[in-house]
């Protein structure tokens, strides 16, 4: 019997347990790792490794048709946009539908790892452990590491109100009574703010540009229900970006309209923003926009381009960092966000390295990362092969091309994909390299050398 290469796979959120899954069932030998005493990571409130951004308040946004794993539906009884609570719930019933738990370290973290000039990794774990893998799948999350505005605004270094971020927000009682300004366009922001016109004395949202506010529904179904004409993969974007456009000023109308900013692009060409209730709060006045902030100057104000106001609360909703903490920065490491790799997933210098999940759909992350699960399963067992080198890289030079024409500039664009065409041309992929693994005999990319014993003095 042909022996396997061994894998370690950091992180056992949504996208770790839809690998480990797929490892699992196709015989992969692998130990996951995962910080916290559970699995979920994001959608654990409260959770006890540190890194969940989830607030009281939290329900998802993308659909839970869109959200589920596609051999495992969300109950019933689900709503479309269900809680927080009910998605960590799902997660862990998933791990237990496939019996996989015993192959997660919980309460293990992964301190450091690296590549011995055999190609083996060390992996040290913050227990104190060190082991030995073929391979490293990385699926440690990219919503928890806080980015900061950049630069920081004057004033912020001495101003007495309080600055708190996205990630900080738990519940409403660190908004309650309180004049909050809430700086940003996305999710969080939108989220918060509604959240702060129910408990807050005062609202402003602040922001450096508008943004397409989607509505939850259209009709009586999901906006991001693949049937509807704009969401539909099989037509080019420009088409349905038309579309997109249309239903924008059918269902929400112009974004001037309740006082925000106009989008300085067009509809879709930004990460998705989703809310049902914001303009709702705008129209009845609980919140104000206004532009970005330009300073912090004194003991309660908070200045824009435009005017002052008073306030007791900043709550930067500027976005996360993509961060690698186990790896030497030389290594791998995502400046700026910014990291090449093929479809989001191989390193194209190191065939025993991947990543799940780093990337932002325009539709949930879930059935993409079970996708690469079962994508990374076939690579590790020969049954898929990669392209060759200079393929590769024309492809992610191609890729990288497409995002810079398609998205606004912007440290939360480095990683957009389109739900369905990401999966539509990973089966392509995957078909196209199973014939490249067949010519080559299905030899294993990855050797499996990590089981054999270091000399005692090595
Ligand atoms: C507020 C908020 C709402 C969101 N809503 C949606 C939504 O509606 N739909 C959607 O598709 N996406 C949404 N997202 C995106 C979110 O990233 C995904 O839903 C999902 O959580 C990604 O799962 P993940 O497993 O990749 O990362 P995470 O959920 O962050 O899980 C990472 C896991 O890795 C573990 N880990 C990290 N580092 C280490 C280490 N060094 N050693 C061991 N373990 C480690 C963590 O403990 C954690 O369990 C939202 C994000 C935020 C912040
Ligand atoms: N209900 C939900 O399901 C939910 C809730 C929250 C978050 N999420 C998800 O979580 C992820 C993170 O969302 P997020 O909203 O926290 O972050 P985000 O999508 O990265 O948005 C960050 C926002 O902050 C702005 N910003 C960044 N730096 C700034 C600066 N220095 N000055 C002024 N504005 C600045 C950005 O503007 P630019 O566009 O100009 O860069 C953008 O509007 C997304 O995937 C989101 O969909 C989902």
């Amino acid at each position: 019997m042909i022996e396997l290469p061994t894998v370690a796979l950091i992180g056992a959120g949504s996208s770790g347990i839809a690998v480990a899954k797929a490892l699992h069932e196709r015989g992969v030998p692998f130990d996951c790792f995962e910080k916290s005493d559970r699995v979920g990571g994001n959608w654990v409130f409260g959770n006890r490794n540190e890194m969940s951004s989830a607030y009281k308040s939290l329900h998802i946004n993308t659909s839970r048709k869109r959200m589920e794993y596609a051999d495992f539906p969300m109950p019933t009884d689900y709503p479309d946009f269900p809680h927080n609570s009910q998605i960590a719930a799902y997660f862990d019933s998933y791990v237990d539908h496939f019996g996989f738990r015993d192959k997660i370290r919980f309460e293990t973290g992964v301190e450091h790892v690296e590549r011995g000039d055999d190609g083996v990794y060390t992996l040290r774990t913050d227990t104190g452990e060190t082991h030995r893998y073929d391979a490293v799948l990385v699926a440690n999350g990219h919503h928890w590491d806080m980015r900061w505005p950049e630069p920081a605004f004057p004033g912020s270094d001495t101003t007495k109100i309080e600055q708190i971020h996205a990630h900080q927000y738990k519940d409403e009682a660190q908004l309650d009574g309180k004049r909050v300004v809430v700086l940003g366009m996305g999710n969080s922001a939108m989220d918060i703010a509604v959240d702060a016109s129910y408990h807050s004395s005062e609202v402003y949202l602040a922001a450096r540009r508008g943004a397409w506010i989607f509505p939850k529904y259209v009709g009586s179904k999901p906006v991001d229900r693949a049937d509807q004409l704009f969401a539909n993969p099989r037509i080019p974007f420009k088409i349905r970006q038309r579309a997109l456009g249309l239903m924008m000023r059918q269902t929400v109308g112009k974004m001037e309209d309740y006082g925000l900013p106009k989008p300085d692009h067009r509809v879709g060409e930004a990460h998705p923003t989703i809310s049902g209730r914001i303009l709702d709060r705008l129209a009845h006045g609980a919140i104000k926009p206004k532009p970005n902030i330009a300073r912090l100057p004194s003991a309660n104000s908070t200045s824009f381009s435009c005017s002052r106001v008073e306030a007791d609360l900043v709550v930067y909703c500027t976005g996360y960092k993509i961060s690698f903490p186990f790896f030497d920065e030389d290594f791998i490491s995502a400046p700026g966000n910014h990291i090449e790799l093929f479809r989001r997933v191989f390193h194209p210098d190191l065939s025993d390295v991947a990543f799940i999940a780093l990337l932002q759909p325009l539709g949930a992350i879930m059935p993409l990362a079970e996708a690469q699960g079962q994508w990374l399963a076939s690579y590790l067992r020969g049954e898929y092969r990669l392209p060759a080198k200079g393929e590769l890289v024309d492809d992610i030079r191609r890729d990288q091309e497409y995002l810079r024409k398609r998205y606004v500039a912007s440290k939360r664009h480095t990683i957009q994909v389109d739900f369905d065409e990401y999966l539509l041309e990973l089966d392509k992929e995957r078909k196209a390299g199973a014939e490249r693994a067949r010519l080559a005999g299905f030899a294993l990319p990855v050797p499996a050398r990590a089981r054999v014993e270091q000399p005692a003095n090595a």
